[in-house]
């Protein structure tokens, strides 16, 4: 195995799944594509297995805040085994196991990334586990610890709890010390959460245009928050809960806008003002890229809380590389608990790379 790029000009190719033209996981197909060569500073990875994220589904529709030049591939988080590494490189090295982030291009066979976007992965780590691992935890790890500054003992309500951000939330919130109220449309996902360590929960409507249900979603949160109301919002879900779970905020609270899985809300401010509130956006891969060294040591914490059995992603379904598009897909039908994963290489067909 070469050290450095590769050695000989030898032409390999190696299979991506690619979005050729703006639209849905239907129009995703797989192409053979030269591999990639990592330049200075970057590695080359043989790529396990790649999370499933919200984001995947928005960018290949050109509806997401990156707009990559075609043909791309979708996908933002992959587990494997580094291949080349390219100039300057010192770590990680050719071999060991690692999990990375990266704006898009994480569904094919070899990726390369920069190399202070890799983390070394624990040998009890499953390529899957890893894979899955650092977009969910990493966004909500900034959020509550970052841009809330979560306290123990506070109140933290989880939106869309059963999900991918949500069930993250669930756990970190517990082993950072809050009292975690889960909130999610079905009993199925509410009890994901329950089981990950929710305190206590909310199964909310699927449609809560109505404005009386609406208003019945805010009397059930209170009361499961308690007369004081939530000290922190987690919110991947947007739309039409937004407003309503924002009116059982506590006084001070902070209302942390991670996504918008129900579409964009708009909230009145002067809600804001009457609980002297924060309404605090939460961007993390934008502060990743701007502040790497940071989020390499949110990363090592997270590794720390997985290494003592405190957190530990939820994948429920795997989906070959081939599938990925169904992968989305399925993501996108509101009916999955915890995150999928697209395989790359089955466990079955693993050599040492
Ligand atoms: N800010 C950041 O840095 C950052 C980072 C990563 C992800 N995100 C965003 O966070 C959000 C959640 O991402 P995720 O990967 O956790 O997704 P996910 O696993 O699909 O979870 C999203 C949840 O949203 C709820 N939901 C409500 N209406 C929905 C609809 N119309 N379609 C689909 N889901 C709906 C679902 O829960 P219920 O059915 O229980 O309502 C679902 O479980 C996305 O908007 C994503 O773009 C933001």
């Amino acid at each position: 195995m070469p050290r450095n790029g590769r050695d000989a000009m030898e032409e390999v190719a190696v299979r991506a799944l690619q979005s050729l033209t703006p639209g849905g996981p239907e129009t995703l197909s797989i192409r053979e594509v030269d591999e990639p060569v990592p330049a200075a500073g970057q590695v080359a990875i043989t790529v396990h297995a790649c999370g499933v994220n919200f984001p995947d589904a928005l960018v290949i529709e050109d509806r997401y805040q990156l707009r990559p030049t075609r043909p791309f591939s979708p996908g933002s988080e992959l587990s494997g085994v580094v291949r080349h590494v390219g100039e300057g490189v010192m770590t990680p090295s050719v071999g060991q196991r690692v999990s990375a982030s990266l704006p898009f291009g994480a569904m094919a066979e070899v990726v390369v990334v920069a190399a202070d976007r890799c983390t070394l992965i624990p040998d009890n780590m499953p390529f899957d586990e890893a894979a899955a691992f650092q977009v969910t935890y990493g966004t909500v790890y900034y959020a509550l610890v970052g841009r809330a500054s979560i306290r123990a003992g506070e109140a933290l309500l989880v939106l869309g709890a059963g999900g991918g951000i949500g069930l993250a939330a669930v756990e970190l919130g517990k082993a950072l010390g809050a009292r975690v109220i889960a909130a999610a449309s079905s009993q199925e996902k509410l009890d994901a959460a329950l089981a990950r360590g929710a305190d206590a929960g909310v199964v909310y409507d699927r449609d809560l245009s109505n404005p009386a249900r609406a208003k019945a979603f805010t009397q059930a949160l209170k009361a499961a928050c308690g007369q004081e109301g939530a000290d922190i919002i987690l919110d991947p879900v947007g739309g039409a809960y937004a407003e309503p779970a924002f009116r059982s905020i506590a006084w001070q609270g902070r209302h942390l806008v991670v996504g918008f899985a129900a579409g964009i809300p708009s909230i009145p401010l002067n809600l804001v003002l009457l609980k002297n509130a924060q309404l605090t956006g939460v961007f993390w891969g934008a502060w990743m890229a701007r502040d790497p060294l940071a989020g390499a040591q949110d990363m090592r914490a997270l590794m720390a809380l997985y290494a003592e059995g405190r957190i530990r992603p939820l994948v429920s379904e795997r989906y070959s590389l081939e599938r990925g598009g169904e992968a989305i897909a399925r993501l996108v039908s509101r009916g999955v608990s915890g995150k999928i994963v697209v395989e790359v290489i089955s466990s079955e067909n693993r050599t040492n790379d």
